[in-house]
């Protein structure tokens, strides 16, 4: 356990070590499947940040480097839902190989909605690389292409994830004592 928020955290459910071990893995499936194209892989603000700095640095494939902040809104039980784009990426995709690195999937709303406006650009291809996936909490009808790490229901934070926007900057994947959610 690390100094910062150690009174914070419940426990720790993806050790640092894990990460990088899995990281490795999902790199090496990256590289693989991209072998020969250079793909613009898109880091989709903030959780992602994280495991996209250390995800590409694992890739031996040339990759672009673009930024997006995205969020959902307006679904509910429709499957249709609006996206607000915060933040595009400054170049074009047309014709090219995105990836989509994403912290977690949830609902998928989010990479419903952005998968489905980013197809409107005309790319060659688009593929998605989340760190975490929760299929329990799943509504629109989306799937990881790639997964480091299917979890459970529970709400985690660190490595990118936070709370209030704080905990970004752990190590690990945690879950917080309930204490914090009372104050
Ligand atoms: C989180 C996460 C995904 C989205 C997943 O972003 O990074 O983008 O929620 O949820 P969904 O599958 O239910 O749509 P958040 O809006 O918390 O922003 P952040 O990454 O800046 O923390």
């Amino acid at each position: 356990m690390v100094d910062k928020y150690s009174t914070e955290i419940e426990r720790v459910m993806i050790s640092a070590e894990e990460i990088a071990v899995r990281l490795k893995e999902v790199a090496a499936k990256l590289d693989e499947y991209y072998e020969g194209r250079e793909p613009v892989a898109i880091c989709i603000l903030k959780g992602s940040v994280v495991f996209y700095a250390d995800l590409i640095r694992a890739m031996k494939t040339p990759v672009s480097v673009e930024f997006m902040k995205v969020s959902s809104y307006g679904f509910g039980t429709e499957s249709s839902g609006k996206l607000s784009v915060s933040l595009d990426i400054l170049s074009s995709i047309e014709g090219r190989d995105v990836l989509i690195v994403e912290d977690i999937i949830d609902s998928g709303n989010t990479m419903y909605a952005l998968k489905n406006m980013l197809a409107t650009r005309n790319p060659a291809s688009i593929k998605i690389v989340t760190l975490l996936d929760k299929p329990a909490r799943r509504v629109a009808d989306i799937s990881p292409d790639f997964t480091c790490f299917e979890i459970e229901d529970e709400f985690v934070i660190g490595y990118g994830l936070d709370y209030a926007e704080k905990y970004r900057n752990l190590p690990f994947v945690g879950i917080l004592k309930c204490s914090v959610y009372e104050k």
